[in-house]
């Protein structure tokens, strides 16, 4: 529509000072007020590139979008530092929720709702045909949350009810229908765990550092602490 291109070019206007740099973007009024409503931080700002953006998506600060078209009925959070190309994102039902410094490929689909299929058709005949509220014809498994840290390769698919735990790895042209351990490495159609990243107490050392709640400011005066732990991971995997 005419007013989201509007709403888009507002949001590049004065994105800015909310610490965005917003090229090309269509968005609707809920967006737009989201943009507006975030607070920058210095030399850190987010991308939005390209996009497409409906409903109520909040991002954290630093996001990195690019080729992105998310639809939202409901609510999705795209967390701080998170990084996408080419991603869709459909929500209706249950929230989205996408954590902290996440990677995510091109290509990838996250899909969080279902047609009705245990009925007549699975066509959308209450809204297309009786006139009837959309979210008369979809279901939902629940909730799609996405932890920190989680790189999700191109070409994967994430469906409804799925929690991806912090730090793992989906490889490229993945169908996840399960829940993903944190810090394991997963593929294939359905996904299945493939390795673990880490030995357990490597692990447990990551998880205490808690680095993912820092915004990107705090974290460029933490260059020791992903030095160390290149070193003992490289030290542990020698042995
Ligand atoms: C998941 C991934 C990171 C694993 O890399 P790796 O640790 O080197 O894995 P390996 O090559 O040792 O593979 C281990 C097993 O998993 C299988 N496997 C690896 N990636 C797979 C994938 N994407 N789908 C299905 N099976 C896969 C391998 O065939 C191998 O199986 P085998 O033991 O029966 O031979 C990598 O394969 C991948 O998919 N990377 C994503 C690339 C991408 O999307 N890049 C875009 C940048 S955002």
């Amino acid at each position: 529509m005419y007013k989201d291109h509007i709403f888009g070019i507002l949001a590049s206007l004065f994105g800015k000072k909310h610490g965005y740099s917003i090229k090309k973007l269509v968005c609707d009024k809920r967006f737009f007020m989201n943009v507006m409503s975030s607070r920058p931080v210095n030399d850190y700002i987010g991308i939005i590139s390209k996009s497409y953006m409906m409903g109520n998506i909040t991002c954290g600060c630093s996001v990195r979008l690019w080729n992105c078209e998310v639809i939202a009925l409901g609510n999705v959070h795209i967390g701080t530092g998170t990084s996408m190309n080419y991603v869709k994102v459909r929500q209706a039902i249950n929230d989205v929720i996408i954590g902290n410094y996440c990677s995510i490929g091109e290509g990838t689909r996250i899909l969080e709702y279902n047609h009705q299929f245990q009925r007549l058709s699975s066509y959308y005949y209450k809204s297309n045909i009786f006139k009837e509220n959309l979210l008369e014809d979809i279901q939902s498994k629940g909730e799609i949350v996405i932890e920190d840290d989680v790189w999700i390769g191109n070409n994967c698919i994430i469906l409804s009810g799925v929690h991806i735990g912090r730090g793992a790895v989906i490889g490229a042209g993945s169908i996840v229908t399960h829940n993903v351990v944190p810090y394991s490495i997963n593929a294939g159609n359905p996904s299945r765990m493939i390795k673990k990243r880490f030995s357990d107490s490597i692990i447990d050392e990551i998880e205490k550092t808690k680095w993912w709640d820092d915004n990107p400011l705090l974290l460029s005066r933490k260059r020791e602490m992903f030095d160390c732990f290149e070193e003992k991971i490289q030290h542990e995997n020698d042995n």
